[in-house]
Parts: C-alpha cells; sequence; structure tokens
C-alpha cells in the first residue's frame, strides 16, 4: 500500500505516521517511512538519535525524475533508506539543508515520482509523511498523485476538519480512490464535537485515537514512539491498521 498521511499543521501527522509505520512492521509488513518535512523528525520517532538523522541522505530528484541511469528501486532503498531500531526503513525527501537554499519543488517531484515507481519489489507499504496543509496535493501533478490511500488526520477543530473536506475534493480530482479518517487528540470530551464536525463536512471520521500525555512527553524528549509509550492509543493504531489493510473497507468514493 501507498500511503499519504496528510492534514493540517500540527495535528500528529507525523506521529500518527510513526505508530502506523511501527504497527504494520509488527505485523511482519516491510515498510518504507518518507518525511517530506525539510525539518524531519519522522526518524526520531522511530528510534533514530539525532545524529543518524541529520546524517540521513536525501534523495536527488536527479534519481527518481528524468535521467536515473538503471539504477533499480532497491538500489534506491540501499543507498537513500536507513533501517531504524523500530525496524522501519526511513527515507528523507524534502530536507532543507541550507538557508535560502530555494523552494522544495524537486522534493515534491522526488515524491511524486517515487511513488509512481513499483515500490513493492522492494517494501508492501510506504508511508509518506506529507507536510502540513493541501500544497502536496493542489501542486501540478500532485505530489500524492500516485497514492493508493490517504490518512486524513484532523483534531476536534473546524479547521482541522475543514482541511480534511479540501483534501478530500482535491483527492477526488487527482483519482486517489480511498481515503480513512483519523481523529487524533481525541478527549471524551470532545469526541462528539469531532463526530458533528466530520458530519457536517462530510468527512469519514473512521477511527478515533485518544489525547495521551505520554506522547506530549516523549515528543518533548524525541523519545521513540514505541510499544512502551503511551499504552491507551495501541487499540485505535490497531484499528487504523486493520483499515488500511483491508481494501475493501472504508471510505471508498462514493460517487
Ligand atoms: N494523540 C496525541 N495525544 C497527545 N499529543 C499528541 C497526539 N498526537 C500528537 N501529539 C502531539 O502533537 C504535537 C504535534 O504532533 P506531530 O508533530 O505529529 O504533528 P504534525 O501534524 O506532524 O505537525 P507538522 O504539521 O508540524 O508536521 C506533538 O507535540 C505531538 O506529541
Ligand atoms: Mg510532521
Amino acid at each position: 500500500m501507498k500511503l499519504g498521511v496528510v492534514g493540517k499543521g500540527g495535528v500528529g501527522k507525523t506521529t500518527v505516521s510513526a505508530l502506523l509505520a511501527r504497527e504494520l512492521t509488527a505485523r511482519g509488513r516491510r515498510v518504507l517511512a518518507v518525511d517530506t518535512d525539510s525539518n524531519p523528525n519522522l526518524g526520531l520517532s522511530l528510534g533514530l538519535d539525532a545524529t543518524q538523522v541529520d546524517a540521513l541522505p536525501t534523495v536527488p530528484r536527479s534519481i527518481v525524475v528524468g535521467n536515473r541511469g538503471d539504477l533499480t528501486v532497491e538500489e534506491i532503498m540501499a543507498d537513500y533508506a536507513v533501517s531504524t531500531p523500530a525496524g522501519v526503513s526511513v527515507m528523507s525527501a524534502l530536507r532543507v539543508t541550507e538557508a535560502g537554499a530555494g523552494c522544495t519543488c524537486g522534493g515534491h517531484a522526488t515524491v511524486r515520482s517515487l511513488l509512481g515507481e513499483a515500490l513493492d519489489v522492494a517494501v508492501e507499504d510506504t508511508i509518506i509523511d506529507m507536510e502540513a496543509g493541501i500544497e502536496h496535493l493542489s501542486r501540478s501533478g500532485g505530489t500524492l498523485a500516485n497514492a493508493d490511500v490517504l490518512v486524513l488526520v484532523m483534531e476536534p477543530s473546524r479547521k482541522a476538519v475543514i482541511t480534511a473536506q479540501r483534501t478530500i475534493a482535491l483527492a477526488r480530482e487527482l483519482g486517489i480512490a480511498r481515503w480513512i479518517g483519523v481523529g487524533n487528540k481525541v478527549d471524551e470530551s470532545q469526541r462528539s464535537l469531532l463526530v458533528d464536525l466530520c458530519a457536517d463536512h462530510d468527512v469519514p471520521l473512521d477511527v478515533a485515537l485518544p489525547a495521551d500525555v505520554e506522547l506530549v512527553a516523549a515528543d518533548r524528549l524525541a523519545l521513540p514512539l514505541d510499544r512502551g509509550v503511551a499504552a491507551g492509543i495501541w487499540a485505535g493504531v490497531e484499528r487504523l491498521a486493520d483499515l488500511v489493510l483491508d481494501r475493501e473497507a472504508v471510505s471508498a468514493d462514493p460517487s
């Protein structure tokens, strides 16, 4: 499966990407997690230390679009993906290494092209942890045009749900067939608010992950997000993994 994890800023895309990557790996699947944040942090949540994250090579645009010679997907993986203690391979696609280095268009093209490759020869699941917002879908060609499924992460807020609604409209235009609505940081007191907001904006709410103080503490210390952290969140992560793997199950575009 090729998954794009998308949503408004700060809703928990990187957290959900790391948790889902771990859960799929625990089920015996080979998982590639791609960090598209120009300030990448996904590797930290998967158990790399800061030095290792800084040393992650960035996939150059020339490798995956245009003349990439005869590099196979396996060779791209070998050169640019790093194994993490979580068992997930991680790749950095949009890093900005110099101030004033310019835009990240090349990185977006890289992700689009990478998703278009037959990645399944090397990995079973590819999880793209996207930058905030919807620019990656509206960009010409759509960075995530080749994704099988979008994971729409939402906090219980109208703005987060409206972002998901806009994302769905763009996904339809791009021909992406499936999306899964994930509520995150959902306190019991806000659950019905989120249910109502999703209903108002025609956004599915397939899974709700609770707000968990242990996740915040782990994030502050840049600790890996494993089963020892935030025991209360894993049941929801398991349900999300079930939905991801069940191609028939959820939110197939009704239109
Ligand atoms: N279920 C949760 N409960 C409590 N805190 C959470 C939860 N999920 C994420 N957070 C916290 O919210 C903050 C933002 O999370 P994260 O970095 O995953 O968001 P993001 O959507 O990737 O952000 P950005 O848009 O900057 O990439 C972090 O401090 C994280 O620990
Ligand atoms: Mg993030």
